[in-house]
């Protein structure tokens, strides 16, 4: 984990209300794995202590990129950051996910910004699979034609029918994993927490691997403030688990989740 001045080289328009932000970063870009987010202090937004997180959405030697959406006063002012603008970011934070089992089919589900926290995984994965994305409306189904070009086999799905299979992420993956033998597949989930539940459900029921990386508030990101924990499951119970350094990713059996 570094903490470096960064450089905005691009800031740009995506996807509806997405952005890109690609930042000079050489420090933390070569230490980047997939799964694992940074912590982004918003200039001119007068607060001194609170970070934003964001997902590594590509990362190389010289630097990294987040995908984000405008939904508050923090990513707000970040969408009037310019090219040149310095920002102080700390990174790379989180466990990020395990590497994928070569014996095993590769499955991605995302929706929303899980895409782009999906996408180095993606890219660096040797085997490529089927990767379930879920919106509400195309304008919400991020990066197919990115996925596509790496090889993945995109299934997209909208609440209102305007891309790929109507209804949820999961009325495309039950009746494609209907079809598969369950303890072939290793799946890498990113999205809402319930989209994340509803997967982890099945991974425990039909006795596959579901790697989840949690959706928490996190005030610090490192570790310290104890905003983001979680119930994980022992051996005799549970116990707290931070979703920042302990995490973001779980597999669906650590998981004790609170409805
Ligand atoms: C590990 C991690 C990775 C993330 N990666 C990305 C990413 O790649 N792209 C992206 O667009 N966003 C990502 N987020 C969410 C992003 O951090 C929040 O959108 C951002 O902090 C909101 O800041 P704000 O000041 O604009 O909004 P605020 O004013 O703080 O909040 C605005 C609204 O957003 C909600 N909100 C704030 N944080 C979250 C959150 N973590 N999850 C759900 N709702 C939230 C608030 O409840 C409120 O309704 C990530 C969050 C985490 C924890
Ligand atoms: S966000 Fe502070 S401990 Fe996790």
């Amino acid at each position: 984990m570094k903490q470096e001045k960064a450089t905005v080289l691009e800031h740009d328009n995506f996807q509806g209300e997405y952005r890109i932000l690609r930042l000079a970063a050489p420090v933390v870009g070569p230490l980047v794995k997939a799964g694992q987010f940074l912590e982004l202090q918003v200039p001119r937004i007068g607060e001194r202590i609170l970070r934003r997180p964001f997902s590594i959405y590509q990362a190389d030697e010289s630097g990294v990129a987040v995908l984000y959406k405008t939904v508050g006063r923090g990513t707000e002012a970040m969408a009037n950051m310019q090219v040149g603008d310095e920002v102080n970011i700390i990174g790379s934070l989180g466990n990020g996910y395990p590497e994928p089992d070569p014996s095993k089919t590769p499955v991605l589900v995302a929706g929303g910004y899980g895409n782009a926290a999906l996408y180095i995984l993606a890219q660096r994965m040797e085997k490529k699979g089927i990767a379930f994305f879920g919106g509400r409306s195309a304008i919400d189904i991020l990066l197919v034609k990115e996925f596509e070009a790496l090889g993945w086999d995109v299934r997209p799905t909208t609440d209102d029918g305007s891309l790929g299979t109507k209804g949820l992420v999961t009325a495309a993956f039950d009746p494609w994993a209907a079809e598969q033998d369950f303890q072939s597949l290793e799946v890498f989930v990113c999205g809402p927490n319930p989209m994340l539940k509803a997967i982890g459900d099945r991974a425990i029921e039909k006795d596959f691997t579901a790697w989840l990386s949690l959706d928490k508030n996190m005030a610090c990101g490192v570790g310290a403030c104890l905003t983001c924990v979680i119930k994980r499951k022992t051996a005799d119970g549970w116990e707290w688990a931070r979703c920042c350094k302990d995490g973001p990713i779980f597999e669906s059996r650590e998981i004790l989740w609170e409805v």
